[in-house]
């Protein structure tokens, strides 16, 4: 079993009070606090290596070269792909599925054409397609969710047809925490000969994911929601649909050859190999660095050991929460079915309040509808506060956030 205590001591920002309160971050859906082993790796690579990569024969580049495509080898064994030619470096989940739908739909997309989505999808698994489908003229069609939360994957085998021709969906919704069985729909989405683009920024980080076993075609993940360090997020694709693919945007790096032809007067470019075709220009280096460190801390505390943790926190939220005679909470009440994100209001209060009320307290969280407009819509709810935990919380931290829970309804 993981031992919290003993890991909030890689983390100094737990040690920090706010308002004189000890610290509770419980907005880990958001972004996760970085280990001293992560920060450490960084500062490190800058000290000794730095240099840019693929592009010089001195040691620093070599070294450096060397570190940024370890990177990418920890992170395809992390998800079980088959290679480091199958993980593209980005900057996070937003511009993964902006590479899909770009370097894949705007060439395989024509008007007769669907895109699958469902309605708790993060915006920035909504946005893209509805901005192509302006430019290609395919129509987005939207899997439906049930009252509690959880996926109506009835609606979503009724509206998979022949026409669809990638389904895109979250493994783990970061407004309920709801996980969606992932290989039921790949099964669907295949039997139609359409593509399977898996949002995993909310699941990669808090439960083992295995790509092969899910056999789907692509799965983005943002390195700041696991211990790594913002602007580097991770575009897995299976080798044989990226090789397909156009790249996404073009430049150095990304090039095996740029010749001058004297007949057209045009230069020629062929692609580089793989993952190298999809990472135009320099790199987030350091970004990589640090993330392949946050990866190794994430398989030394074992992912199963991090899923078994967050039910733990979660089950004991949801009934202490429920102590609480004006709070409601949404989504499903099993942690079984679920991550560790519980989105909740408190009657007469907007979520923002409940948030600045709790931060008086050094309670972290959010508040908002967490840019999944959408989904709060089929919820008929304005906003919601959203508590989401991680490896470092403890039940004492929930038991406090629940001790000022009833303050608020004593405040009232
Ligand atoms: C499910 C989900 N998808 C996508 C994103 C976007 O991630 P990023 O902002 O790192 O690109 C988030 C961030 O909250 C998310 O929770």
């Amino acid at each position: 079993m993981l031992d919290p205590y003993r890991i909030r001591e890689d983390f100094p920002i737990l040690k920090r009070k706010i308002n004189d309160y000890p610290l509770i971050y419980l907005d880990n859906a958001a972004t996760t606090q970085k280990p001293r082993q992560v920060v450490d790796a960084i500062k490190h690579f800058y000290e000794n290596c730095n240099a840019n990569i693929h592009r010089a024969v001195y040691t620093l580049s070599q070294e450096s070269s060397e570190l940024y495509e370890s990177a990418h080898e920890d992170i395809a064994k992390f998800i079980n792909a088959d290679g480091m030619e199958e993980i593209i470096f980005v900057r996070g989940t937003t511009e993964a599925v902006n590479l899909v739908a770009y370097a894949w739909g705007l060439h395989n997309l024509g008007k007769e054409d669907e895109v699958m989505v469902t309605l708790m999808e993060h915006h920035s698994n909504i946005v893209p397609w509805e901005a192509l489908s302006k430019i290609k003229g395919f129509k987005v069609r939207y899997a439906d969710v049930n009252d509690d939360g959880t996926l109506n994957y009835e609606s979503l085998e009724n509206a998979v047809s022949n026409k669809t021709k990638i389904v895109c969906l979250t493994h783990v919704s970061n407004v309920t925490g709801v996980i969606n069985d992932v290989k039921n729909v790949t099964r669907i989405a295949h039997e139609h000969g359409a593509l399977v683009l898996v949002d995993g920024a909310q699941s990669v980080p808090h439960l083992p994911v295995d790509v092969n076993d899910l056999d789907i075609d692509f799965l983005a993940f943002s390195g700041h929601k696991m211990l790594g360090p913002t602007g580097i997020g991770v575009l897995y694709g299976k080798r044989e649909v990226l090789e397909e693919m156009e790249p996404f945007q073009s430049g150095g790096s990304m090039i095996k050859e740029v010749t001058f032809d004297t007949t057209t007067k045009r230069c020629l470019s062929s692609w580089n190999d793989l993952p190298w075709k999809f990472e135009a220009g320099t790199p987030n280096i350091s970004g990589g660095v640090g993330l392949m460190a946050a990866v190794r801390y994430l398989k030394d505390v074992g992912m199963q050991n991090v899923k078994a943790h967050e039910k733990k926190l979660t089950d004991r939220a949801l009934n202490r929460m429920q102590e609480c005679e004006k709070i409601r909470i949404y989504g499903p009440k099993d942690a079984a079915l679920k991550c560790g994100i519980i989105p909740f209001s408190v009657d007469g209060l907007s979520s923002h309040d409940v948030a600045l009320f709790l931060d008086s307290y050094g309670v972290m969280i959010r508040s908002g509808f967490h840019c999944a407009q959408p989904l709060h819509e089929k919820f008929k709810l304005k906003s919601s506060a959203r508590v989401s935990f991680y490896i470092y919380n403890t039940t004492e931290e929930i038991d406090r956030l629940v001790e000022v829970l009833k303050e608020i309804e004593q405040f009232q």
